[in-house]
């Protein structure tokens, strides 16, 4: 299938996709606590995905069994929710969804803290928000995609971070999965030209120590292979000919 730019009307569903999903996640965020199970949240997330009238897109997608993704220091991401996970203090997670409304897929996540914890779990998360806004100041129609993949690289280059390789970003609009794949590490050519009206999953996952990843016997949890922790922050975007447009933010478009 090749890379789809979407009509007028298209990105109309998605700008609601994203708003609805907004809204979940920042209630996700706000209402972790320590003693909560993950299970507790994904039910807590999958109410308020319903809520809104949308499907939860990650529920059965190929075999998942919940409907988010919810994913705890060294996990990476695709941690399944569990009512013996019981969160801690200091712990880091990440809260990975994904809703389609009227037919049109959104994908975000967000990386907290549960309560407190140490200053270098803070700037993780935060230098991991703050590379995918340095990656989407590239996304521009005219650009090419990579561009957006070597300002990631640039962005978290400099702290001795990981980059996950061999998970990436994506496009999405009527799948939750399009072409193209988004890498966050470094890239030899431009790749392909973006255009107005393509949609994209914007995605990068930076570990504190190395790249390199497994994945648990469970099939879905992916960990770090050195037990460090990780963070993601993902978005939805919208190629503009000026800034992107932020789709999974709630309260919607961002002048
Ligand atoms: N959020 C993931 C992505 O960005 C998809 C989760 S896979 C699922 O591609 F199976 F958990 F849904
Ligand atoms: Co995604």
């Amino acid at each position: 299938m090749a890379v789809t730019i979407k009509t007028v009307q298209e990105v109309e569903k998605m700008r609601t996709a994203g708003r609805y999903l907004g809204e979940v996640l920042e209630e996700l965020v706000a209402s972790v606590k320590p003693g909560m199970t993950t299970k507790d949240l994904d039910i807590l997330g999958e109410k308020l995905i319903r809520k809104h009238g949308c499907i939860p897109s990650f529920l059965h997608y190929n075999g998942y069994p919940a409907s988010i993704c919810i994913s705890v220091n060294e996990e990476v991401v695709h941690g399944i929710p569990s009512r013996k996970r019981i969160l801690q203090e200091g712990d880091l997670v990440s809260f990975d969804a994904g809703l389609i409304w009227q037919g049109y897929h959104s994908d975000a996540c967000r990386s907290t803290l549960v309560g407190d914890g140490p200053e270098e779990l803070k700037l993780l998360i935060r230098r991991t928000e703050d590379s995918f806004f340095d990656g989407i100041a590239k996304a521009v129609a005219g650009n090419h995609l990579y561009d957006i993949s070597n300002a990631i690289a640039d962005s978290i280059e400099p702290y001795g971070y990981g980059i996950v390789e061999d998970l990436v970003g994506h496009g999405i609009g009527r799948h939750l999965h399009e072409e193209p794949e988004v890498p966050n590490f470094r890239q030899r050519s431009r790749g392909i030209r973006l255009r107005k009206n393509m949609t994209l999953a914007v995605e990068p996952m930076i570990a504190m120590g190395t790249h390199k990843v497994i994945t648990l016997d469970d099939d879905w949890t992916v960990v770090t292979a050195d037990g460090k922790p990780a963070a993601h922050y993902e978005n939805t975007i919208l190629i503009t000919d000026g800034e992107p447009e932020i789709l999974s933010l709630p309260g919607g478009r961002r002048e």
